[in-house]
């Protein structure tokens, strides 16, 4: 078994079946589940150790503005992108002049998609139009079926509504293919026999180990796993790569890196390059730190279709605070910033570096009250989702088809 899929720097946490194993003290970060020790959230460090994969440092940031010729997006500068496999073989490619593809998804469990979403997307939108390549975008209606309490039709018809706030990012419908699992993998057998040879070489005990799984998990399931595989290899896509086998780069939020250490152990035993992936931290949840903000949860969440009085309920209410208990001791001790569920969403949606410090120091001195920095926060956010509303109304139907229609790419 290749070390994708064997954590060699910390195999402690594998037992006999290769099953990873955390320990009490240990967050728990799997596609469904994210729940960490600690209030200030997942400790991603010992995450990187125990997935195997490879920080994103400054040497391996100033050879991508070198690459690109210009500054980092401010998700990967201020750390939100802090894991990588083999960006720098995408790098290498892009230096040369060799193509390569962006491939991420969706899997829609709710019909509007959270601001947590716009992470992984955002960065996307800027790779697509720094690299200039491909994008493919899955929704897996398939997965929420299986794991939600949705029918075939209630995740389907949420994938599209999902679609529209993905194309409310503003990617480039010449450069964007996005599908439907439902729709797609009947349309191209391509697709359906890629599946297939991906299923053929992953054994039941293997996925028990990567995702849990065990006996009385029903086989759908047992079986997804290569759904999210396929995109990966680009004869999946016969209308916009041919037969050509090209490699791919996936940002998403680390949860999602089960899926692609399985998908990179296949890989070259089907004559096909790993996938490369960026990985992200998880947006927190309203409630604080320990859990990731979850399009299901709805108390936890900030939806892209909030309306600006639910989100000023929303984070007056729920957004946890690093603050004191009373105003004295707040002006007297400061406020906690690594706690504060407000100034951590600013970090995400605040793009001036110089703002953000002062709104730090202001709070954490005690200068700053809770109340002013959620009211910072809430200004904020409502232009972003306000925007994001506007230009999702616009999006009609065949707009959506023109995405979703399988077609050659720029
Ligand atoms: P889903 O719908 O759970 O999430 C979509 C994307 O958003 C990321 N994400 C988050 N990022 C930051 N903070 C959060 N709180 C947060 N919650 C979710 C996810 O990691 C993902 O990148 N199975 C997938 C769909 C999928 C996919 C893919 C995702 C299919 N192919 C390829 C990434 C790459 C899913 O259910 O994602």
């Amino acid at each position: 078994m290749s070390g994708d899929l064997v954590n060699n720097v910390n195999n402690v946490s594998l037992d006999e079946n290769h099953v990873l194993k955390n320990r009490k003290d240990e967050d728990h970060v799997d596609p469904w589940n994210v729940v960490s020790s600690s209030d200030t959230g997942v400790d991603y460090d010992k995450l990187i150790l125990r997935f195997g994969s490879s920080k994103i440092d400054d040497e391996l940031l100033a050879r991508f503005e070198k690459v690109i010729g210009q500054p980092v997006h401010h998700l990967l500068r201020r750390g939100f992108f802090f894991s990588h496999r083999d960006l720098h073989s995408i790098l290498t490619r892009y230096e040369q002049g060799k193509p390569f593809y962006l491939y991420t998804g969706r899997g829609p469990s709710s019909s509007s998609m959270h601001v947590g979403h716009l992470i992984p997307f955002s960065l996307c939108k800027w790779l697509q139009d720094v690299f200039n390549c491909p994008l493919v975008i899955q929704l897996t209606d398939d997965e929420k079926t299986l794991w939600k309490d949705l029918t075939v039709e209630e995740s389907y018809k949420m994938g599209l509504e999902n679609a529209k706030d993905i194309i409310a990012c503003g990617f480039d419908v010449n450069k964007t293919f996005i599908f439907s699992d439902f729709t797609y993998i009947g349309q191209r057998p391509e697709f359906y026999r890629n599946m297939i040879r991906i299923q053929k070489c992953v054994t039941f005990n293997q996925v028990k180990g990567i995702f849990g799984f065990d006996d009385s998990t029903v086989i759908g399931k047992i079986a997804f796993p290569a759904v999210q595989a396929t995109p990966v290899l680009s004869t999946s896509f016969p209308d916009i790569f041919g037969v050509k086998k090209i490699p791919c780069l996936i940002p998403c939020a680390i949860d999602q890196d089960p899926y692609f250490r399985m998908t990179r152990d296949v890989c070259p035993r089907i004559g096909f390059d790993k996938p490369a992936l960026l990985h992200c931290k998880f947006f927190p949840a309203l409630q604080g730190a320990k859990t990731k903000m979850s399009a299901s949860e709805a108390n936890s969440t900030i939806y892209m279709s909030d309306t600006p009085k639910q989100l000023k309920n929303k984070i007056n209410k729920h957004a946890f605070s690093g603050g004191q208990t009373t105003v004295e001791e707040h002006r007297k001790l400061g406020g906690n910033c690594d706690l504060d569920i407000s100034y951590q969403y600013l970090r995400f949606f605040m793009e001036d570096d110089n703002e953000l410090e002062e709104i730090k120091r202001k709070y954490s001195s005690g200068e700053l009250l809770t109340g002013e920095l959620k009211k910072i926060l809430i200004d904020t956010l409502t232009p972003v989702l306000t925007r994001h509303q506007e230009i999702r109304a616009k999006i009609t139907d065949e707009i959506l088809q023109n995405f979703m229609t399988p077609r050659k790419l720029c």
